[in-house]
């Protein structure tokens, strides 16, 4: 098998929009016409509540740790890939969805699903993080980039101790996309307009 096709499938997984998906199949709506627009779990939890919510978190998740075990795959054993560049693929099908028109989500929970598939002791940290920080600032957006910025620190502290770049470049990669993607977020939060949950 080669190189270019589990890149692919790796690009088609993370392509596969499960906010509208699930909104589209289960509740006849567009969750890219309300809300914020974000074609992503946050959305979907304020657009059509907490059981389609959780629903597109895991599907989300998921996406990004299957990618990174796409090489555990019998047929894929032979081909020569690192699984973080299959994770980053992921993010990307994520955030340029091929099935939605290119216009996906903001990174948070495929970057977390890698991180899950590669590294699941620092996904429970940040999993732990993301709730305490979520309870601090109650803004889903500010907690994702604290919590990525929290990965960011995490892997600068392993390079040193471990010298394994691959995780550090990886958190780079997607804490630059997660940050980038939230742009609108961050004017938001500057403006003092950016919704809060108030379940936490
Ligand atoms: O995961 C995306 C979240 O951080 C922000 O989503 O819909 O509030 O822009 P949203």
């Amino acid at each position: 098998m080669s190189i270019a096709i589990i890149v692919i499938c790796a690009y088609l997984i993370g392509s596969i929009p499960s906010a509208l998906w699930i909104g589209k199949i289960f509740y006849h709506t567009d969750v890219r016409q309300q809300g914020s627009g974000n074609l992503g779990a946050t959305n979907t939890f304020r657009v059509l509540g907490k059981k389609a919510g959780i629903i597109v978190t895991i599907m989300d998740v998921l996406k990004g740790t299957a990618a990174v075990l796409l090489p555990l795959l019998p047929f894929f054993a032979d081909v020569q890939i690192h699984a973080l560049i299959l994770g980053v693929v992921a993010v990307i099908g994520h955030i340029f969805p091929i099935f939605a028109s290119f216009r996906g989500g903001k990174a948070v929970a495929t970057s977390a699903g890698v991180v899950l598939g590669y590294a699941w002791p620092l996904f429970l940290l940040l999993f732990v993080a993301f709730f305490i920080t979520l309870k601090l600032t109650k803004m889903v957006s500010l907690t994702s980039m604290i919590v990525a910025l929290i990965a960011l620190i995490y892997s600068i502290i392993y390079l040193v101790l471990t010298g394994d770049f691959a995780l550090f470049i990886l958190i780079v990669i997607l804490f630059t996309f997660i940050v980038y993607r939230h742009r609108e977020n961050i004017k938001r939060i500057k403006a003092g307009t950016e919704p809060k949950v108030k379940w936490i």
